[in-house]
């Protein structure tokens, strides 16, 4: 992803540090290792419906990760910053037009609240359909971060300065608009999490989909015969190396089928190209 992956702080986060802020230790030298921090990875989420969170966060992996500390999710409702006496969070658009504004203040203000102390390169990342594609690489590029921001959107969006004053990276989940940014952000903690070490079974991350470049071909379980359909008698042979490479000829054969775009960049051996080559022909357009 280049020299700046997380996209790059474009304005200063006001005076976070200060002058006066004592002498910082120097700091350690990076290490290439996926995950240069060892303990919790903190998400502060800035959100005016927090409630949308108690369900993905309250169930399964991402329940279990926080119970045993290996992350930690923070919500911030940024309404509370509101001065007026009905708390209001926005207006309409200067110009003219349909929806309301998100106005900066409220939003500046929460968000200098909580990581005006922080260090100066934690992402603050906004969410919002016109943010770069989030992907399986930014998922890994987060997950060597101990700290990330996210700001959930809403309505017509944020008043723009928003993005000039707090905001370091945009990103967006997918090509169609949600009502805001919260399952945005829940799925961005989702891919993240599941990355941490010790969060889970660092074998199937290597096997799955996309971080090989590849989609992940068919699997089976008991019954050895359900609705009429068996399993390939390959996986039943006990012959691992034939095993492996039947999975990466579904693998492929997947890919092209449904993501033929992945194959451009997966990278892939003499013997992934031969097979493909056989595949072309009869793979359905
Ligand atoms: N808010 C609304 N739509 C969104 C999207 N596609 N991605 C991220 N945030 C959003």
């Amino acid at each position: 992803m280049g020299g700046c992956p997380l996209g790059g702080r474009e304005a200063s986060r006001s005076d976070a540090g200060g002058e006066g802020a004592p002498p910082t230790a120097p700091t350690p030298e990076r290490v290439p290792a996926p995950h240069p921090h060892t303990g919790q990875m903190r998400w502060d989420i800035f959100t005016l419906f927090p409630g949308m969170f108690a369900g993905p966060l309250s169930e399964s992996i991402i329940k279990r990760a926080t119970e045993r500390a290996l992350i930690e999710v923070v919500l911030h409702n940024w309404r509370e910053q509101a001065t007026d006496r009905h708390r209001t969070v926005d207006d309409t658009p200067y110009g003219g037009g349909a929806g309301m504004v998100l106005q900066a203040p409220p939003l500046v203000q929460a968000v200098e609240a909580v990581l005006g102390d922080a260090p100066d390169d934690v992402p603050i990342i906004l969410l919002s359909p016109t943010g770069r594609r989030f992907s399986q690489t930014i998922a890994e590029e987060l997950g060597r971060q101990p700290r990330v921001a996210l700001i959930c959107g809403h309505y017509e969006g944020f008043d723009e300065r928003v993005r000039g004053l707090i905001v370091t990276d945009e990103l967006s989940i997918g090509d169609y608009v949600l009502t805001g940014g919260e399952l945005a952000a829940m799925v961005i903690v989702d891919a993240v999490t599941r990355l941490l070490p010790g969060v889970i079974d660092a074998a199937s991350l290597g096997e799955e989909s996309h971080t090989s470049g590849l989609l992940e071909g068919p699997h089976y379980t008991r019954p050895l015969e359900f609705g009429g359909l068996g399993v390939p008698p390959i996986l039943l042979s006990g012959h691992h190396a034939n095993i492996a490479r039947w999975r990466r000829r579904e693998a492929l054969r997947r890919t092209l089928r449904h993501r033929p775009d992945l194959l451009d960049t997966a990278p892939l051996t003499a013997e992934d190209r031969r097979w493909l080559e056989e595949l072309r022909p009869r793979t359905p357009p």
